[in-house]
């Protein structure tokens, strides 16, 4: 008897330091995050809320938080996701002028593209190019947050070293410049090396300063987006039978993704001494488009949770857009996989996350890739 409860103690204790050294292995002191509006936090509302932005009105935020906080989403975003099950804090945007930024800080911004705004505008593109904070604008805000965060060149790289660095998704925004100005498809798919290198840099320049686990995530599956499908009315062969997605739009994601994965082999051997993950955002929308039910989703051609009818069967209209007038939210948001016909709701970002974080949705998972000390 006694000794059985000295064996189960001992197994107690084995099982309580095998928890702790799984909880070790998770733990990172901090995550910086850098994006768009898949990921933005609100930094671009930290001076209030400007009149025209209708992604910081209601119903956006309607789910977690019960106000708009400036996420283009009913509620949480992959990162806040990230942040939760790695026990940290949701990162305060970085513009946030009364935030502490020891847990990290999100420095993500709506508009962002992978491409400095120059790359735009010698192509003729300036007017449909909206970039509030470029991945590259964005390392400097991270590069003029140091001494805030860190007290000397060392402090700094040592916590970055205990850090996860989320770089992206960026690309989107680069692809939307040329195609909202209705250039060819030939024409934008000449972008992809170069937002690819953009996105390389970025990792570099990161690791430069000490990052040594990074995630950087791919583009979405444009093609089965209300806005796109909205916008582009295509010949009914151009649609995916099963998934009514556009497919010349979606290649051009995949074309995108083979393109930053084939990027990421290259500085992996580069600099392997740093863990590089890929995670992809592609594959799980569209099993959200094409096995809703699975995801508890409701089984339906791609529609957005929240706008207003327009054009097809999208709910999705452009003068009539979530958080404008004459638009509302169905009724639960986690039915759908898209919110606003452009982002995710809250219920898809949770299922990417977990993904993310256990596979199968990133090369390799985030938790177990890493053993910190
Ligand atoms: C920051 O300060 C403003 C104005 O003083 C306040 O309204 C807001 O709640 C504060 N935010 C946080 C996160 O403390
Ligand atoms: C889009 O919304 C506007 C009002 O904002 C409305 O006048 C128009 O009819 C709508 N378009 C369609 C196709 O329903």
């Amino acid at each position: 008897m006694m000794m059985r409860r000295q064996l189960s103690v001992c197994v107690l204790l084995l099982l309580v330091l095998a928890g702790q050294q799984q909880a070790a292995a998770k733990k990172y002191a901090a995550i910086f995050n850098f994006g768009d509006s898949l990921v933005d936090a609100g930094n671009l509302v930290v001076d209030g809320i400007p009149e025209y932005l209708a992604t910081a009105k209601l119903p956006y935020g309607m789910t977690y938080f019960g106000y708009p906080t400036g996420r283009c989403s009913d509620g949480r975003l992959v990162v806040d996701f990230i942040a939760q099950e790695l026990g940290l804090p949701l990162l305060p945007p970085s513009k946030a002028r009364n935030a502490t930024f020891h847990h990290g800080a999100n420095f993500a911004i709506t508009g962002a593209t992978a491409l400095d705004t120059s790359y735009f505008v010698a192509k003729g593109l300036g007017k449909t190019v909206w970039n509030s904070g470029s991945l590259h604008t964005q390392i400097k805000w991270l590069q003029e947050m140091k001494p805030k965060i860190c007290s000397s060149p060392e402090e700094c790289r040592g916590l970055f070293r205990r850090s996860l660095f989320i770089v992206g998704e960026f690309g989107g925004n680069d692809y939307n410049s040329p195609l909202f100005a209705f250039r060819p498809l030939e024409e934008v798919h000449e972008f992809v090396g170069d937002v690819v290198n953009s996105i390389g840099e970025g990792i570099e320049k990161l690791i430069a300063e000490g990052a040594v686990d990074l995630v950087v995530p791919g583009v979405l599956p444009i093609g089965c987006f209300p806005v796109y499908l909205s916008i582009f009315r295509k010949q009914p062969e151009m649609y995916g039978g099963k998934s009514g997605c556009i497919k010349d739009l979606n290649t051009l994601s995949w074309v995108h993704n083979v393109a930053l994965q084939r990027k990421i082999v290259e500085l992996r051997k580069k600099h392997s001494d740093v863990r590089i993950m890929y995670a992809d955002y592609y594959t799980p929308t569209i099993q959200f488009v094409l096995h809703a039910e699975k995801w508890g989703m409701l089984r339906q051609k791609p529609r957005a949770c929240c706008g207003a009818p327009g054009i097809g069967v999208y709910n999705f209209n452009l003068t009539s857009k979530c958080g404008e007038p004459g638009a509302y939210a169905c009724d639960d948001p986690s039915n759908h996989w898209s919110w606003d016909g452009i982002h995710l709701t809250e219920a898809s970002y949770g299922h990417i996350a977990r993904g993310w974080l256990y596979g199968p949705f990133a090369d390799p998972p985030i938790v177990g890739n890493r053993n910190l000390e």
